[in-house]
């Protein structure tokens, strides 16, 4: 199977598009963007459409490497190919795009010509230009398109009849458009695969297909391995209506079927960004592979699969690793009232912050809540929740002070349910003594273990330097964390005991 050719008609077909249309120095971007990507074929412009974009042909012609065909569109009418001819000349490989519709339909309610008349002046049409592009280049090229062949299913003989002719005054490429994307993708490619089977190996087969019931992809990638090696796309799918076969999702497509794609799949999402940037066409939230959303997880099945494969080269919820196409962005985990426990610990973590599965287990509800009512979650709110209940947490206790009074003995001042305590307890230190003291009221809990750690200048706050995490067994045997932060490792220590009596009397009558 022949390696795809990739034709990129941004230039031509995107451009002709725009609510306002490129100028030389922008066509010069994208053009330096084409050969970033490694494209075989650039149509750069209608050169008989304006002297701006006959300009523009000309410069990209002289700047074009010399394995790059560099093709010009025209009418089959004579002023439209000479200056084609003219605008690409000096490109080392020039083409010349000719096109005219063979569609029945076309060419009695818009041309209101005979199919003979219209089938000899494409016969004509490309006999000079061949003659006018080979005085000037013996490289140059003719390319010819059926303009709505998509819509000759009806004189398909008729027409395959004329490309032979076509070929026969010089053509090497046949373009076969889905000008108007109007039925099933399988009906077009039958009919690739036809013009293919009648037309000698030696002429390359193009599909040019427009996206108007969104499956221009689909048709091109199929029409590929129908025969059809010529592959017309646009950067970011841009072109008229809903735009021409996108140029990513086809290269991917093939990647990822196992063709060996001749082209820098890398460059793809800094390309898009640019083109979108310079079209001012935005990429749709949900565009495939390039869109913002293209690689977010909400529901809580998706994110936990997500997580699972994520530094792996398949995922289980994505087509591509974001890497293979330079997307720096990692999978997106948002958080909705459909997301679950992974998603909070993978959003806190990545934020920087400390956290266990059995707190994201706790916050679930919590941050669920607050997510039903105003939708996906921003991080700074989940992470407001988690310092409130972790680091903050509001409840039927507040620790005010403690201090040291002799040997293995401290006093504890604190509020419980409103009434305020001094109590002392003896112990093993701070933490073993606050249980101890705690046994006066009746509050039996075990101290687990705990553990200390700096904290970095993001998670400090004012003026906390320690970082204490200490786990509990409460009376029902469940261990529950308490965190906190302060300057002193002590105290510190002390009010992540006090979150934990919080976060326990909160889900107990203590
Ligand atoms: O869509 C179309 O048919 C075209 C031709 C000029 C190739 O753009
Ligand atoms: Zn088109």
């Amino acid at each position: 199977m022949n390696r795809p050719f990739f034709y990129d008609i941004t230039l031509r077909d995107g451009n002709q598009a725009l609510k306002k249309p490129w100028q030389l120095s922008d066509k010069k971007i994208i053009f330096e963007k084409l050969l970033d990507l490694n494209v075989q074929a650039v149509e750069v412009g209608f050169p008989a459409s304006s002297d701006m974009d006959f300009e523009a042909c000309r410069e990209l012609s002289l700047m074009a490497p010399s394995n790059l065909v560099v093709s010009g569109l025209a009418r089959c009418v004579k002023n439209d190919i000479i200056r084609a001819v003219e605008a690409i000349k000096d490109a080392k490989i020039p083409r010349v795009h000719l096109f005219l519709t063979l569609s029945p339909f076309h060419m009695k309610y818009v041309l209101n010509k005979e199919p003979q008349d219209v089938r000899k002046t494409a016969i004509e049409a490309v006999k000079f230009a061949y003659d006018e592009i080979k005085k000037v280049n013996k490289e140059g090229q003719i390319q010819f398109s059926v303009e709505h062949f998509g819509d000759c299913g009806e004189n398909l003989d008729f027409v395959i009849d004329t490309l032979k002719e076509i070929v026969k005054s010089g053509a090497t490429t046949i373009n076969l458009p889905n000008t108007v994307e109007r039925t099933r993708p399988k009906t077009f490619v039958d009919m690739i695969e036809r013009v293919r089977n009648s037309l000698d190996n030696h002429i390359t087969i193009s599909v040019h297909n427009h996206n108007d019931l969104g499956m221009a992809t689909a048709t091109t990638v199929e029409s590929y391995f129908s025969g059809a090696v010529q592959l017309e796309c646009a950067l970011n799918g841009l072109g008229e209506r809903a735009g021409n076969t996108n140029f990513y999702e086809v290269a991917v497509a093939l990647h990822n079927s196992g063709v060996d794609v001749p082209i820098d799949l890398s460059k793809i999402y800094e390309t898009a960004l640019i083109v979108s940037q310079m079209s001012k066409v935005p990429i749709s939230e949900k565009a495939p592979l390039i869109g913002p959303d293209a690689l977010a997880h909400r529901s809580g099945i998706h994110q936990d699969g997500a997580l699972k494969t994520k530094d792996m080269e398949k995922g289980a919820y994505r087509p591509i690793h974001p890497s293979l196409i330079g997307r720096k962005d990692d999978e997106k985990i948002g958080f909705t009232s459909q997301s679950g426990k992974t998603a909070i610990f993978e959003i806190i973590s990545k934020a920087g912050y400390p956290i266990t599965i059995q707190e994201a287990i706790r916050l679930q509800p919590i941050i669920k809540e607050a997510a039903e009512k105003v939708g996906e979650l921003p991080t700074a709110q989940i992470i407001d929740i988690y310092f409130n209940e972790t680091f903050n947490v509001k409840g039927d206790f507040k620790f005010i002070h403690f201090c040291h009074i002799d040997k293995g003995t401290f006093e504890y001042e604190f509020r419980f349910k409103d009434k305020d305590y001094k109590l002392k307890g003896t112990g093993n230190g701070p933490l073993d003594a606050c249980v101890d003291a705690l046994k006066q009221l009746n509050i039996n809990v075990k101290l687990l273990h705990y553990e200390q750690s700096a904290l970095d200048e993001e998670i400090k706050g004012s003026g906390a330097t320690a970082m204490s995490v200490i786990h509990l067994e409460d009376s029902k045997g469940r261990e529950i964390i308490g965190r906190a932060r302060h300057e002193s490792t002590a105290v510190a220590n002390v009010r992540a005991i006090f979150n934990a009596l919080n976060i326990i009397s909160k889900e107990e009558n203590l």
